[in-house]
Parts: C-alpha cells; structure tokens; sequence
C-alpha cells in the first residue's frame, strides 16, 4: 500500500489539500466526444475512485470538461463512495462559453458577467449534486472582466454558502493583481499550464507572484498531455517536438531508473521541487498510473538533476 499522500495548504489559506490533485477532464472521453457510454462512464467512474483510494484530496472540474458530462459522472462517483464527498475538496470552473450557446451564431467566448457566473456555479452544483463547491475558479481571463462586477458575484456566492474559496487559471499575473484589487478575500490558486515541454511559467512571472503572494500555481497537463509519451504519443508532422520530448527523456528515463519510478513521476517531482509549491493536476485515467503517481511525492531530485532537465525544456543553454 502506497504511504498517503502529504498535505500542503491551499494559498494562504488554511484548507489542506493532497499535494497532488486529480483532474477530472478525460473521464468523459475524448474532448468534443458525443455523449459517453456505459464503458466510458465506467473508465471516469473508476478513474475518480482509484484517485480516492490513492490519497488524491482535490479534485479539479470545469463546467465545459465533457459538455457538463464529466460534472456529472463525478456525482456519480460521490453517490458510490458517500464517505467521499467529507474527504475531498471540489474545485471546478466557469467562463468559458462555446459557440451557438445558447443561441445559434453566438462565438466562442468569455463571459464573467455576474449572471453568468451565478447560473454555472448553479448548473455545476445541480450536476454535481452537491450543496456547495470548495474551489471556484475562473477559466480563462475574460477580456471584458469588469472586477466590481465579478466581486459582486463572488460574494453573493459566499454569502448563499454555495462556494467556499475562490481561484483562477490562465491568469497573467498582472490580471491576477487586476482582480484581487477588487476581491474580500485572497485568490487561493492561479492554474496554468506547467510542464517541461513548455515551462513558461518559469520566466513570466507567474510563479514568482505565487510565491511571493502565496498563491497555490495549480499545474495542468503536467506530463504535457502526454506529449512526453515518446513511445507512444502521434507527433504527426511536428519533428521538433518530438526531438524536444526525445531529448527530454534521455535525461529523465536514467533519474526513474534510479529512483525506481516511470519517467512521468521524474517530470512531477521536477515541479514538486520548485519553491512556488506547483501542485501539478494528474490527468491520466489509468489506475495504475494515477496510484502511481502519487509515489512522485515520496522522494525529491537533487539541484544539480532539477537543472540537467531545465536546459532541455527551455530549449536553450543557460547563459
Ligand atoms: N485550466 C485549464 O485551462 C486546463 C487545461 C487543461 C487541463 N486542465 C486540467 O488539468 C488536468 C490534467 O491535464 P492532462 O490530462 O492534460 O494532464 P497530463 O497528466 O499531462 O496528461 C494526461 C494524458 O497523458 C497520458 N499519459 C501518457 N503516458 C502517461 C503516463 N505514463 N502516466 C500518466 N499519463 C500518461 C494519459 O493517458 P492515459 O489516460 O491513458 O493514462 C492522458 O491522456 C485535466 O484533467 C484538467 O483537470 C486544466
């Protein structure tokens, strides 16, 4: 049996989480995928559960994964393990509007309108069938966020005792600072893409305003989505990818042999050591890769390893 998963508090607050959470965008599927069926329900199902049994305290949705599907085949897994839903932390996410919604001709889009926030927060819990969300999250920077207006609909949800905490993704942190000026209370994660095929976030500044303000960086896609799966992953035409994930591997398939792990668990424990305190968002719907990872936690690579695989990610040689 694994040993749990260690603990780390959410921003600056005082809500623990596991060190790792499970992210729940496959369960439905492939993305754009017609409704699932009985065999697919039962994958995300088994995937949620497996992720339960391993330790995995928080639990990242969004509205949109699945068309709302994967929302509810997660209250399906909360009615199967009742004990479940007490343990865990919901976090799931609004603002993202796809075309001809709800209204054929309407583009794809942003909306952080008050209105809008407050019926998906109301479509999330009714999919869920749960009476509150521990995390709620904006998805992606609306470019007509009016701060006053997105405060208001934050506070009335506080206030209704429907969401307990407030987050964002794909912030820039000059947004993050934009939206806090206007907010009671602190931002607690700021979730963007983290990983080594592309480690932007190293050098735009926003992981250094997460740890200078305490603020969780929640990384999605950690294992790049599985473009680091060189056996196996399509690469179609795009060569330089494929050699940037080919040289990647070659440093990391050695550090797994020595610590006895796969190299997925190398490209986490590169995140777990930065000093921001990634909490990197496993997307993968294998149990036996999601208990897996969860033994990423139990050791920690040297400086000297953490950078033989930052000049390959950056794709250049350190000055
Ligand atoms: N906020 C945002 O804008 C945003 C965007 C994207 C994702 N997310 C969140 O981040 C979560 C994780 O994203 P992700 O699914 O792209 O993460 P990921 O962990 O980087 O990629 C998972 C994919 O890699 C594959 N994979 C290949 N080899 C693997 C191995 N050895 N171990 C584990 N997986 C392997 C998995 O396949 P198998 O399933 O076959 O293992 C799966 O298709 C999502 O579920 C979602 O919650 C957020």
């Amino acid at each position: 049996m694994n040993p749990p998963i260690p603990k780390i508090p959410l921003g600056s607050s005082g809500i623990q989480s596991s060190r790792l959470a499970y992210g729940c965008w496959r369960i439905a599927g492939a993305e754009g995928a017609p409704e699932p069926d009985n065999q697919q329900k039962k994958i995300g199902l088994n995937a949620i559960i497996a992720a339960f049994e391993a330790g995995f305290t928080l639990f990242d949705l969004a509205d949109i994964y699945g068309a709302g599907w994967c929302e509810i085949i997660f209250g399906q897994a909360l009615q199967e393990v009742p004990e479940m839903r007490e343990k865990i932390l919901i976090a799931t996410k609004c603002g993202i509007r796809k075309p001809d919604t709800p209204a054929i001709g309407a583009p794809y889009r942003y909306d952080f309108s008050a209105e809008y926030i407050l019926d998906s927060c109301d479509g999330s819990l009714k999919r869920m069938g749960v009476d509150h969300i521990d995390l709620y999250m904006l998805h992606r920077p609306d470019f007509l966020m009016d701060i006053q207006e997105v405060a208001k609909a934050f506070s009335k949800l506080q206030q209704s005792g429907k969401v307990s905490s407030f987050g964002v993704s794909n912030f820039t942190p000059t947004q993050v600072n934009l939206l806090q000026s206007a907010l009671g209370s602190r931002l607690l994660v700021n979730q963007v893409e983290v990983h080594l095929l592309d480690p932007f976030t190293l050098t735009d500044g926003t992981l250094d305003q997460c740890q200078m303000n305490r603020i969780t960086p929640m990384a999605w896609s950690p294992l790049a989505g599985g473009r680091l799966d060189v056996e196996r992953f399509d690469y179609g035409a795009d060569h330089e990818l494929k050699a940037k994930a080919t040289r990647l591997r070659s440093i990391m398939d050695p550090l797994a042999e020595k610590y006895r792990v796969t190299w997925a668990e190398i490209a986490l424990a590169w995140l777990l050591k930065h000093p921001a305190k990634i909490l990197p968002v496993i997307g993968s719907t294998q149990p036996k890769r999601i208990k897996m990872a969860a033994t990423a936690t139990d050791f920690e690579i040297s400086r000297e390893e953490w950078y033989s695989l930052l000049e390959p990610a950056l794709g250049h040689r350190l000055p």
